[in-house]
């Protein structure tokens, strides 16, 4: 089966990135979002990364024009997936949005098209069991900031077929990434891994051990990562960690992945990070600033 139209659910920030390569890749993309001005923003988004693109001579304006010229942002939902052989999800986390807004995709695409989710967590099994294609529905999940990371991580639900794994294999290599195949559990393999190591950081930080600051050098250069652990937990937004941790004490029984009450409270206060300009840091000035707990 070849791919030509995909739709991408959600223009956040997952969203925009999967839309941007799938786009750079020659798919024709539909990104829906509930509301124009998120649809204008994940479209301001890779307008601004194609651009980087550009200024760096990765490719010259006229690919950068074609490229942001199959994104298309459509805010029915069904005209986005009414046409297209793939679907590919990105809504926020929460259950019962994934699967009203499931029934009503398998109801409106194609009998064909392969349903695809880039939840950080949760069930791929119950949401292919509220469509009529389990076998055609499997997890996708991507990683921020998607047009840099190199992997996809495939997540096999009960009733996945191997046609449907083989589909979307050959679709992310075709996006650029390097791809796992995994079998579902809870957090999937790299989110099994980083949700328990950021929490842990978030409790050191409630318990004194170190100053945000510090605690982010000590685990950039000691443990040679990208970021330190509190700027990763801002990237990946305070409200996405608390929702895991959340869901694995549900679905583990184990309190060893409870939230810190220092992530509930931040959340609660609206502070969920670098998307809300508050965090960890404050990003309102030109340059983030670790705050004091
Ligand atoms: N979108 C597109 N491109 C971006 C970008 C963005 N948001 N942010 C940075 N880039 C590009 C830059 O243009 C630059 O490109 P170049 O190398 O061609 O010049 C490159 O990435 C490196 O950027 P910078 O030099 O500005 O900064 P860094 O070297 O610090 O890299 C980073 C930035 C790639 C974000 C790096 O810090 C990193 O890898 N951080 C860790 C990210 C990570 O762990 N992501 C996974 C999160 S978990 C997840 O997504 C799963 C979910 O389920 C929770």
């Amino acid at each position: 089966m070849e791919i030509k139209k995909i739709a991408v659910l959600g223009a956040g920030q997952m969203g925009n990135g999967i839309a941007h390569v799938c786009a750079q890749a020659g798919y024709e993309v539909k990104m829906r979002d509930i509301d124009q001005k998120f649809i204008d923003k994940g479209l301001a988004t890779i307008k601004k990364n194609l651009d980087r693109g550009v200024a760096k001579e990765r490719m010259t304006q006229a690919e950068a024009d074609e490229v942001f010229g199959r994104v298309q942002g459509v805010l029915d939902l069904k005209d986005a997936v009414k046409d297209v052989d793939l679907v590919i999800e990105a809504i926020p986390e929460i259950v019962k949005l994934k699967l009203d807004t499931w029934r009503e995709v398998d109801g409106a695409a194609p009998e064909h098209a392969i349903l695809a989710s880039n939840t950080s967590s949760i069930s791929i099994t119950q949401m292919a069991a509220v469509t009529k294609r389990p076998e055609k529905f499997i997890g996708m999940h991507f990683f921020n900031p998607v047009p840099v990371m190199g992997l996809v991580e495939i997540i096999k639900g009960q009733a996945t077929d191997d046609a449907t794994v083989k589909v979307i294999e050959d679709v992310s290599h075709k996006v650029g990434k390097k791809t796992v195949l995994v079998n579902e559990a809870p957090g999937f393999a790299v989110n099994r891994l980083l949700v328990p190591a950021l929490l842990e950081a978030v409790f050191a930080i409630q318990e004194g051990v170190a100053t945000v600051e510090d605690m982010d050098l000590a685990i950039k250069l000691g443990l040679n990562w990208p970021m330190g652990p509190l700027t990763l937990a801002d990237f990946v937004g305070l409200d996405t960690m608390l929702y895991i941790a959340d869901y694995f004490v549900d679905e583990f029984k184990d309190s060893k992945y409870r939230a810190p009450a220092l992530l509930r409270k931040m959340v609660r206060a609206g502070w969920v990070g670098r998307k809300a300009g508050m965090g960890f840091y404050d990003y309102s000035g030109e340059k983030p600033v670790p705050n004091k707990f």
